[in-house]
């Protein structure tokens, strides 16, 4: 047996976040992996191989069609996929073992394999050779792929979001179900490539939840770019004949194509952890309880990141992280609550924060409205990125900034200055009043802070 004060099961990036702060606050801790890599969904098969995906089949794309319109020809461009799969790999490899040197910094041990609860204060590592001790455990074991009720994911025809990051070709029509994070994200990167892509998704706008002009705005940009979308197509099965998979939809007909990408959401990974020996129990969705501390029903144990719920987000995981070892050691959280900003890395990104006008209207708060375009912004135009809007919602009679929604080049990067002044409590006349850098993109914040109040300068 070997006694810790932590011991976390899961290194994804609420995992190896939390074995990182409590080693700095001076605990002596374990982490549990079922993978020789740490760094989770997130860095092996999630974000960061999405997004060196994402990035070089944009650098693709713009050289097959966008640097000709500024006068540079380039000729006989072709595409070693080969090779574009090998960086995302080496950027992968970079990134995990970048956390194993963490871990090694902080002197936190890396046990390798599945992790079990076996009682209170014990975990169980593999087949049973390695117990560990511990008066806190922190459960980070994320989650998976899910599908639909009687669709099984071949692995083959039919893809999860880890298969269709690793194809060895594009197929010739990706069909993919779900216009939410993966399925666009994805779907960009095949299309990029050389697919036909559709996007069948059951509701009648992408991105779910997203505010509606905003997405909108998003899915005719993203049409232009020859993604097609069914929408309001609830997807029922899906049936393979030797290469042709059928995608059917209820009440239509069914969409054919040569491989299907399910992406209608990940489900909490808690198979084999010996939840039951805690007697804690799984709440609605797989999920595991727990209160506003992250701690589960069972005493002495925690749990955050993908396998709590609420928003499936590698920088969620992270906070909660850092807010449950905060309240484990010192008792209470170093700050408030974040607020946690979304983004799809698609072009142009989509970035937001906050309320949506929808939730708004839903719940009668008065607001106002600034918006402000790309197009407008002189930055944007020397980049010939002129697609996209910001829009601020800000309390009509405090003014403080209650949302931001941003579809543009780079938005990703913009919306954390948003994240910031909300989480200071600013007002749209913090951000209209003050002085940005010009020519930068940033500037679409502050022209729709100015709009807040009809004084754009820009428009
Ligand atoms: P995970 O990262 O899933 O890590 C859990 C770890 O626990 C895994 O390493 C697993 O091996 C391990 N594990 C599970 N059970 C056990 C066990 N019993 N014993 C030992 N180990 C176990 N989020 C973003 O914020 N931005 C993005 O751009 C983004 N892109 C994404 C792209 C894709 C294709 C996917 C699939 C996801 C993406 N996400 C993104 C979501 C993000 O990856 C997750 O929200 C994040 O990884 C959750 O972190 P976590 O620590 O809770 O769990
Ligand atoms: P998602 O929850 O984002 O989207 C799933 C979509 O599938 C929804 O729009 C839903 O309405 C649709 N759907 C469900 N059942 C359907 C049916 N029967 N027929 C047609 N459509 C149906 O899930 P996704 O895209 O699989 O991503 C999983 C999680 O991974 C996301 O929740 C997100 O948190 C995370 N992620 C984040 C990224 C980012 O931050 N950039 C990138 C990729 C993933």
């Amino acid at each position: 047996m070997q006694d810790y004060d932590l011991v976390v099961i899961g290194a994804g990036p609420g995992g190896y976040v939390a074995a990182i702060r409590a080693a700095q606050l001076g605990l002596k801790v374990a982490c549990v992996d079922a993978h020789p890599a740490p760094g989770g969904t997130c860095l092996r098969v999630g974000c960061i191989p999405s997004k060196a995906l994402l990035e070089s089949s944009h650098q693709y794309a713009a050289l097959e069609n966008r640097l000709k319109q500024r006068g540079i020809l380039v000729s006989g461009v072709t595409l070693d996929l080969n090779k574009m799969m090998s960086h995302k790999e080496r950027v992968v490899r970079a990134l995990t073992g970048g956390v194993k040197s963490l871990f090694k910094k902080n002197g936190i041990d890396l046990h390798v394999g599945r992790g079990r609860l076996e009682g209170p204060g014990r975990v169980v590592v593999g087949d049973g050779q390695t117990t560990l001790s511990a008066k806190s455990i922190i459960l980070a074991t994320g989650s998976r792929p899910a599908s639909l009720p009687g669709i099984t994911m071949d692995h083959r025809f039919v893809l999860d979001s880890t298969d269709a990051i690793a194809l060895s070709s594009a197929p010739e029509h990706l069909v993919v179900v779900g216009a939410g994070y993966i399925g666009l994200e994805l779907g960009t990167v095949w299309r990029r490539l050389g697919s036909q892509v559709t996007i069948i998704e059951s509701l009648d706008c992408i991105l779910p939840g997203t505010d509606r002009g905003t997405a909108d705005l998003a899915q005719k940009l993203f049409a232009r770019q020859g993604l097609s979308f069914v929408l309001g197509a609830r997807v029922t099965q899906v049936t393979v004949d030797q290469d042709d998979c059928a995608v059917h939809i209820e009440g239509g007909d069914a969409v054919t194509g040569d491989r299907v990408l399910m992406a209608v959401g990940r489900q909490p990974h808690t198979e084999g952890l010996g939840l039951d020996t805690l007697g804690i129990a799984l709440a609605a969705r797989g999920v595991i309880p727990v209160n506003d501390r992250f701690e589960t029903s069972a005493t002495g144990v925690y749990a955050v990141g993908d396998v709590i719920g609420g928003a499936m987000l590698a920088h969620k995981a992270e906070a909660e992280a850092v807010s449950c070892v905060d309240m484990i050691v010192q008792g209470t959280p170093a700050g408030d609550r974040p607020m946690i900003p979304s983004v799809a890395y698609t072009d142009p990104e989509i970035a937001c924060v906050g309320a949506t006008e929808e939730d708004l209207k839903r719940r009668d708060v008065p607001y106002r409205a600034g918006v402000f375009p790309w197009i407008a912004n002189g930055r944007a135009r020397s980049h010939g990125t002129l697609d996209g809007e910001a829009k601020i919602l800000a309390h009509r009679e405090s003014d403080q900034i209650l949302g931001v929604h941003l579809v543009g080049s780079q938005a990703g990067e913009l919306i954390a200055e948003a994240v910031v002044a909300m989480q200071l409590k600013a007002t749209s006349h913090d951000l209209a009043n003050s002085c940005y850098p010009h020519p930068t993109l940033s500037e679409v914040l502050k022209e729709a802070a100015l709009a807040v109040h009809n004084q754009a300068l820009h428009i």
